[in-house]
């Protein structure tokens, strides 16, 4: 395999980014994606993948339900703090403050482009990622303009 192609056409596949939150067993999950697909209308399906290895994928596991909060086009900086391991404190979650999702009971952030509620349908769990496929359940705009596109960040993830 050519290892430089691979990772260059790998790159050119674009991608937005988004917070993804959780929450299972009072444990609570919410880090920053960007492996993420819609992958059918009817019914609605999004995948996203998720690192085997994270705390996210652990917690998704348990509850099979995520929402996926958009972030807007100038929410770099926010992105980057969920990039690491993030405890809630109260309704504080990396310095961003959480409303609960109406229907999956997960953080979601007013202050994105908008949320989506995803169930659970099905994994694909053969590489170091997990793929997961999700029904969208509900869905709302928030009060900003989407999305963060990584193109934009000059951020790399892929390859
Ligand atoms: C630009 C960028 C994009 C990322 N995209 C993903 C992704 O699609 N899936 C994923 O599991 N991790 C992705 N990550 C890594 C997660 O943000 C990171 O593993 C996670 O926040 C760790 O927190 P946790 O241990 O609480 O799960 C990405 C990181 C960067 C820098």
């Amino acid at each position: 395999m050519n290892e430089e192609a691979k990772k260059k056409l790998l790159r050119m596949i674009p991608h937005a980014l988004y917070v993804l939150t959780s929450g299972a067993n009072g444990k609570t999950a919410a880090s920053t994606v960007s492996w993420v697909t819609q992958a059918s209308f009817q019914p609605p399906l999004v995948t996203v993948v998720l690192k085997k290895d994270s705390h996210t994928w652990e917690v998704v596991k348990n509850a099979q339900s995520f929402v996926l909060n958009f972030l807007g086009k100038e929410q770099k900086d926010t992105a980057q703090k969920f990039f690491k391991h993030l405890e809630t404190e109260g309704n504080m979650i990396g310095g961003e403050s959480f409303e609960i999702s109406p229907l999956l009971k997960h953080p979601l952030f007013r202050k994105m482009a908008g949320f989506l509620e995803c169930r659970v349908v099905g994994t694909v769990d053969k590489g170091d990622h997990a793929v997961v496929v999700a029904e969208v359940l509900e869905a709302e705009l928030g009060t900003v303009e989407g999305p963060l596109l990584l193109s934009s960040t000059g951020w790399q993830y892929g390859g």
